[in-house]
């Protein structure tokens, strides 16, 4: 029997070993990390992560072939392939602080490794976290130095979170870097793919070497941050024009060299990685003396700078210049529609901006906690200027404004001819996802910004 270990439990470990369990019932895979919290949670009816269709994976396979153990050290000693799929933030100390990838969560998993797996056996290693271009070495200088020759793979995440278990069953490609100039190498790589064939056809799994694997997770993610910029900088022009972003969105993104997908204009992207991985990659391009290359990708993140700051001004000068003492209901907090993850949501800048205005914020988010949101901004959950609410409902009653950050479908769905009665008059919405019907609202009596679309009433 083959045996998978994964080190890391988060969102990328988690639900990845959850699909690989259930595709390969004759594998056992072991999910380990060293937050005992999570793992509890892993074993428990309320799963750290939240993700649609995840549970009902979980409660199939787990305690049949997926266990999650805090035992890191037992759960790498006898099995044939490890995956490294823990946290590369961004560093915030010492050389390269607020840019380079901080590795030491991936030298101390490749530590561990070298002393709990005997070399007796053919063991593969694989990168599932993003890395820096060429952190392989890094990880083969630790074996050899301890006399491991263990063979390492690249195989990067594309999953988003939201849809990650539709991602994973039937990924746009499974990317593979490993080095096939040696036996040993090619034993490595097929056994991966052994594993991946099951369930995904042999053509949407590519094989590079391992650098060309590693840039290119850097790589995808740059262009999908830069693709989301490059709406955003026409959004702004958009308003000062009288065109319309979703407009020009579908217009041009009907051209198939251009297509429509992520070309929504927004107040800005967020999540664990597109920020810290255009930094990491403006990092190395410094560090490989290309200071123009860095310069190209340093726009791409000034741009979603400036959409956060330019959306809070939006809102501050529509309500005549003041927003002091004002009710705010926060329509969603989490970056994204459909996941409880906060990290590095557009919400947590916005919600600082417009609390540095001395606003009241009502929050309203289906899938984040109280103590996440204060965590997030940094304040007290009995701060006077923070309500937390059951419903988005709650959260308007009495408000001067929405303000809509997260593209959650129940606020698509909500009776907003009632809602305005419950508001303080004049009675504004700011659309900062484009996800409402502009048009209805005014009909309402709403006033109504959205992005990228002037002045609509
Ligand atoms: P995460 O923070 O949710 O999970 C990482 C886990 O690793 C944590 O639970 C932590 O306790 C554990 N860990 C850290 N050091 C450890 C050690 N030495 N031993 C055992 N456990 C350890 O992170 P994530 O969102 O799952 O991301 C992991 C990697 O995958 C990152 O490199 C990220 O860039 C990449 N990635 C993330 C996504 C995503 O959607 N979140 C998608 C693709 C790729
Ligand atoms: C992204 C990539 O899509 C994944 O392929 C990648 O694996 C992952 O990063 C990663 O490496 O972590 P994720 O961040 O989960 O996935 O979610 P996305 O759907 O990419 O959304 C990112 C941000 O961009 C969100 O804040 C979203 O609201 C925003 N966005 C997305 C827009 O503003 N407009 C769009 O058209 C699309």
């Amino acid at each position: 029997m083959i045996k998978i270990c994964c080190i890391g439990a988060g969102y990328v470990g988690g639900p990845t070993m959850t699909m690989i369990a259930r595709k390969c019932p004759d594998i056992r895979v072991d999910v380990a990390d060293i937050n005992a919290e999570r793992i509890a949670a892993w074993k428990s009816d309320k799963l750290p992560v939240f993700e649609p269709g995840l549970d009902e994976i979980v409660r199939e396979v787990r305690g049949k072939n997926l266990f999650f153990t805090t035992d890191v050290d037992s759960a790498i000693s006898d099995a044939d392939i490890i995956f490294i799929s823990v946290n590369t933030p961004t560093k915030t100390y010492g050389y390269g602080a607020g840019s380079a990838s901080d590795l030491s969560y991936v030298e101390s998993c490749a530590r561990r490794i070298a002393d709990s797996a005997d070399g007796n056996k053919f063991r593969v290693i694989v990168e599932k976290s993003t890395m820096p271009v060429r952190t392989a070495e890094v990880i083969r200088k630790i074996f050899t130095s301890r006399g491991r020759n263990f063979q390492i793979l690249s195989n990067p995440e594309f999953l988003a979170e939201g849809t990650a278990m539709k991602d994973l069953e039937n990924p746009d490609r499974i990317l593979i870097g490993g080095d096939d100039s040696c036996e040993e190498g090619r034993r490595a790589i097929d056994a991966l793919v052994s594993i991946y064939s099951r369930w995904i056809p042999k053509e949407k799994i590519i094989t590079t070497n391992l650098w060309s694997s590693e840039l290119s997770k850097l790589t995808a993610n740059a262009f999908l941050a830069q693709r989301i910029s490059s709406i955003n900088s026409i959004s702004a022009l958009c308003e000062a024009t009288g065109a319309d972003v979703d407009e020009v969105a579908l217009a041009i993104g009907s051209d198939s060299r251009i297509g429509s997908k992520f070309l929504k204009s927004s107040i800005g992207f967020g999540g664990s990685c597109f920020k810290k991985d255009l930094l990491n990659l403006i990092y190395l391009c410094d560090h490989f003396g290309l200071p123009q290359v860095a310069q190209y990708w340093r726009g791409v993140v000034e741009m979603n700078d400036f959409q956060k700051s330019r959306f809070c001004a939006n809102v501050v000068e529509s309500m005549f210049r003041n927003i002091k003492g004002k009710r705010l209901a926060i329509f969603g907090f989490a970056f994204k529609e459909d996941t409880n993850d906060t990290r590095e949501s557009p919400a947590i800048d916005i919600c600082k901006l417009l609390l540095s205005e001395r606003a009241k914020l009502a929050f309203y988010d289906p899938k984040v906690s109280p103590g996440q949101i204060c965590s997030d901004l940094g304040i007290d959950e009995k701060d006077s200027r923070v309500e937390f609410c059951k419903s988005a409902c709650e959260s308007a009653k009495g408000a001067d404004a929405i303000i809509v950050l997260t593209h959650w479908k129940e606020f698509r769905e909500l009776d907003y001819s009632e809602i305005i009665k419950q508001m303080n008059k004049p009675a504004w919405i700011f659309d900062g996802r484009n996800c409402l019907d502009h048009r209805l609202l005014i009909e309402l009596g709403f006033l109504v910004r959205g992005i990228g679309k002037g002045n609509l009433s």
